[in-house]
């Protein structure tokens, strides 16, 4: 496996490669969620890239942004158990040498569900997308079903823009208890631990969305949003862990 920090470098690299390339785009502290598409690009692809760039355009909270766990090493060694050929780690001065002034603006879903949550976090996430799948210049790009509006956002600005890349939707990998797995579990207390296990059930309950949403606050939940729309019920929630609150989201396929 190859570890590249330098764009230019990764660009000529790219087009010496032969075959189908695929591509995951990650923001490190890699789980077995990240590992799942990774291993999907794989079997699917001759060459596999992954890149990790902790993408300060979609955090509209500093304080989420300063404790995003930084893990390199990890990362790296996750990524080579699983056969990535390719990884790289740009820089903010490379991803945004045009200081941002050049955005891809959603103008409709992606003001819904999370978006009324986070304003511009859809517009930092799909801007550096658009770059990251410009550099790479995959075959197929692989995204997980956790993020399930993302991965909608992602597919329909590819239509939209008539880029030539497939998007591959990846099922999400959960804990036993049906936790999604997410970098952010890992700041959860013991006892908030204990709440998020509650999540999976309710989501997937045939109780109305007010009567989850009710359900949710009394097991000690702040929810932002629980929507059912699209065949999917989404939530999105934060617990609170005594001096830091976790958010959560989800979504599974749902018929209410
Ligand atoms: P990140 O949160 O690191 O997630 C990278 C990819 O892993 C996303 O496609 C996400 O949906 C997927 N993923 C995360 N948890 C998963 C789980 N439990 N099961 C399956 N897939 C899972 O999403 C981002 O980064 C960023 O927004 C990014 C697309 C990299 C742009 O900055």
């Amino acid at each position: 496996m190859k570890v590249l920090c330098d764009i230019t470098e990764w660009r000529s690299l790219r087009r010496s490669l032969a075959g189908s390339v695929g591509f995951v785009p990650t923001m490190g502290a890699i789980h077995a969620g990240h590992t799942s598409l990774m291993t999907r690009s794989v079997t699917d692809n001759d060459v596999t890239v992954v890149s990790i760039y902790v993408n300060p355009t979609q955090f509209n909270n500093a304080g989420d942004l300063a404790n995003y766990p930084g893990t390199l090493a990890e990362d790296l060694a996750a990524c080579e158990a699983v056969g990535v050929d390719y990884v790289i780690t740009p820089t903010y001065d490379d991803i945004y040498a045009d200081g941002f002034r050049y955005q891809i603006d959603e103008t409709r879903f992606s003001r819904e569900l999370c978006g009324a949550h986070r304003k511009g976090h859809f517009t930092g996430v799909l801007t550096v997308v658009m770059k990251l799948l410009n550099i790479v210049h995959p075959d197929r790009a692989y995204f997980g079903e956790k993020d399930y509006q993302q991965f909608l956002l992602v597919r329909d600005m590819v239509d939209a823009f008539f880029m030539d890349v497939e998007i591959v939707a990846c099922e999400t990998v959960r804990e036993r208890d049906g936790l999604a797995l997410s970098s952010r579990n890992a700041l959860l207390s013991c006892e908030a631990r204990k709440r998020a296990s509650k999540l999976h059930r309710l989501l997937r309950s045939l109780y109305s969305d007010a009567e989850v949403a009710r359900k949710m606050a009394g097991v000690g939940f702040d929810v932002d949003y629980i929507v059912t729309t699209l065949g999917r019920r989404f939530v999105a929630a934060s617990v609170d862990c005594g001096d830091h609150a976790v958010r959560l989201i989800d979504n599974v396929e749902h018929a209410n």
